[in-house]
C-alpha cells in the first residue's frame, strides 16, 4: 500500500488548491518553484511574493461591490491597509497601487506618510486613520499633517483626553472618529478592552465636547475592532450591533457623523482545510448594518476596513532546511531546522499561532509524525501541531532521493512576524535573521526575483553589541 506524504494530504484535503501545486514531487507556491529559488538563494530564507497583494485588495472590494449591490447599499468601501502588520516600503507601496487608504498606530508611521507623500505614492486625499492611545509625538504629527492639508486624516479618539490636544494644535477644520471600546471575549483575562471609549460614555461625550464646534472639528466615524477577528459567532455579531445601533443612536443628533469602521481581522488560510466564506461575512456585515439603520431611520454610513493580515499574510512564505534527525525515545522524533520559530516566527511561541506548514520536496517520500526543533538552545522553539490536527507530520528523510536535505515551507507568514521578531537586531542566541528574497511582477508583466535582504552578519550584531565600533 503507497503511504506517501502525497497519499496523505489527498486523503485529508482537496488538493491542489488555489495557490498550492505539485510538480515532480516539488512544491510550487502562486506558481513559483520553491526548488529552483532554494537552489539560487539557499535556505533559510523569507520569500515575499507581492502579486498577491493586488489579488486580497481586489478580492475583498469585489466582494463588497456583491454585498452593495445585493443589498442596494446606499454607502461606500473604503479599504484601508493597516500599516501595521507590514511596514516595509515595497508592501505598502505595492498596495497604494490598487487604490486603498491607510490606517496608522505610532508617531512614526506619519513619518512613513510623509516619505509617501514626497515620493508621490499618495496624495492629500487618501484617508488616513489614525488610530491608538497617543502621545504628544503622534499627535503632534498629526495635527501638522491636518495643518498640511491632509484632509481626510482622522484622530480616531481613544480616550476622551485626546480630543484636547488637536484642539489646541489644529487650525483648520477637520474630521474625528471614536473608538467604541469592545467587549472582550468571554476566555479573555478582561471584561472590556483597554482601547477606545466606553461605550455607554460616547453620547454623553458627544453631547459635552463635539457638539456644536461643528465648524472646527466632526465626528464622522465610529470605530470599532475585535482582537479575536471578524467570525460567524453570536460575539462577532452581537458587538457590531452594538456599535450599529451606537451610529443609528448618535445620527440623530449628529448628522456629519457618515461612516463605521470595523477595523480588520479577517482570517487567512493557516491551514489546507480553512473554509471560510468571506463572501458570506460581508454581505451579512452589510444586511446587519442596512436592517439596523433602515429600522431606526436613517442613512447608511460608508463602511472603512483596516486589514492587515489579509492583505499581506498570505503573500510571504519562510523556508528552512531540515539540518538533522534526532530520536531522543520511542515516540519522539525531532527535526531540526536551520533556524530558530521563536525569532522568526515568533507568533508560533508567543500565541501559538499555526501557520500552513508544507514540505517542498520528497512528497513521494513515506510520512512520519515528527516534532520541529528550531537551533536555540530554548525548550520552547519547537513547533509540534498544525491548525486542523495536534500533531506535524513530515516525510520521512531517506527514500527517494536520501542526499538531499528536506526542506520546509511556512506558508502565510506575510502579517507582524517580522514586526515582531525585529528585523535584523539582537537574536536568540544571535541566530541570525534570514534573507529576503521578494518576488515582483515587471513592467511587462513577467516575474522576477531580487534580495532584498542578505542574511543578517556577525558583524550587524557586534556593532549593536558594542564590540565594533
Ligand atoms: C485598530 C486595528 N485595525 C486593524 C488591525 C488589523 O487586524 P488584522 O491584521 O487582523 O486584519 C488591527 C490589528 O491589531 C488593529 O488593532
Amino acid at each position: 500500500m503507497s503511504n506517501t506524504y502525497t497519499d496523505l494530504v489527498k486523503q485529508t484535503f482537496y488538493f491542489p488548491q488555489e495557490g498550492f501545486e505539485i510538480h515532480d514531487s516539488n512544491l510550487f507556491f502562486n506558481g513559483v518553484d520553491l526548488r529552483a529559488i532554494i537552489e539560487k538563494y539557499g535556505t533559510p530564507l523569507k520569500l515575499s511574493y507581492l502579486p498577491k497583494i493586488e489579488s486580497q485588495i481586489n478580492k475583498a472590494k469585489q466582494m463588497f461591490v456583491n454585498a452593495f449591490k445585493k443589498h442596494k447599499y446606499e454607502g461606500k468601501y473604503h479599504y484601508c491597509y493597516c500599516t501595521k502588520s507590514s511596514h516595509f516600503s515595497f508592501v505598502v507601496e505595492e498596495a497604494l497601487k490598487h487604490d486603498i487608504h491607510l490606517e496608522t498606530s505610532y508617531a512614526y508611521d506619519i513619518e512613513i506618510i510623509n516619505r509617501l507623500y514626497e515620493k508621490k505614492k499618495i496624495n492629500k486625499d487618501i484617508f488616513i486613520i489614525c488610530n491608538g492611545f497617543k502621545q504628544k509625538s503622534y499627535t503632534s504629527r498629526i495635527a501638522k499633517l491636518l495643518n498640511n492639508g491632509f484632509k481626510n486624516v482622522i484622530p480616531v479618539l481613544d480616550n476622551k483626553d485626546e480630543l484636547d490636544l488637536y484642539k489646541r494644535s489644529v487650525k483648520v477644520p477637520f474630521k474625528l472618529g471614536i473608538r467604541v471600546a469592545a467587549e472582550e471575549e468571554p476566555t479573555f483575562p478582561f471584561y472590556t478592552s483597554r482601547l477606545g471609549l466606553r461605550a455607554k460614555d460616547i453620547l454623553e461625550f458627544y453631547v459635552d465636547q463635539i457638539e456644536g464646534y461643528e465648524n472646527k472639528f466632526q465626528l464622522k466615524m465610529l470605530h470599532i475592532f475585535l482582537n479575536k477577528g471578524i467570525k460567524d459567532d453570536i460575539y462577532y455579531w452581537s458587538e457590531l450591533n452594538k456599535v450599529v445601533n451606537l451610529y443609528c443612536q448618535l445620527k440623530k443628533i449628529c448628522p456629519e457623523l457618515d461612516s463605521i469602521n470595523i477595523g480588520g481581522g479577517f482570517p487567512i488560510k493557516h491551514s489546507l482545510g480553512f473554509d471560510y466564506d468571506y463572501q458570506f461575512m460581508i454581505t451579512e456585515i452589510v444586511g446587519n448594518i442596512k436592517k439596523a439603520c433602515k429600522k431606526a431611520k436613517v442613512p447608511m454610513p460608508n463602511i472603512f476596513t483596516e486589514f492587515g493580515s489579509f492583505t499581506v499574510g498570505e503573500s510571504m512564505a519562510h523556508i528552512y532546511s531540515v539540518i538533522g534527525q534526532k530520536v531522543q525515545n520511542d515516540r519522539e522524533i525531532w527535526y531540526m531546522i536551520d533556524s530558530s520559530f521563536i525569532t522568526t516566527l515568533p507568533d508560533t511561541w508567543g500565541i501559538g499561532e499555526r501557520f500552513l506548514l508544507l514540505p517542498v520536496n520528497k512528497w513521494n517520500n513515506e510520512y512520519q509524525r515528527v516534532v520541529l526543533g528550531g537551533i536555540t538552545c530554548d525548550s520552547h522553539d519547537y513547533y509540534d501541531s498544525e491548525e486542523h490536527i495536534n500533531e506535524v507530520f513530515l516525510p520521512k528523510l531517506n527514500g527517494e532521493t536520501p542526499n538531499e536535505p528536506l526542506y520546509l515551507g511556512f506558508f502565510h507568514t506575510g502579517a507582524y512576524q517580522d514586526q515582531i521578531s525585529g528585523y535584523g537586531g539582537i537574536k536568540h542566541c544571535m541566530i541570525p535573521s534570514p534573507k529576503h528574497i521578494i518576488i515582483e511582477k515587471d513592467k511587462s508583466g513577467k516575474l522576477v526575483d531580487w534580495v532584498y535582504a542578505k542574511e543578517q552578519s556577525a558583524q550587524s550584531m557586534l556593532k549593536i553589541l558594542g564590540y565594533i565600533k
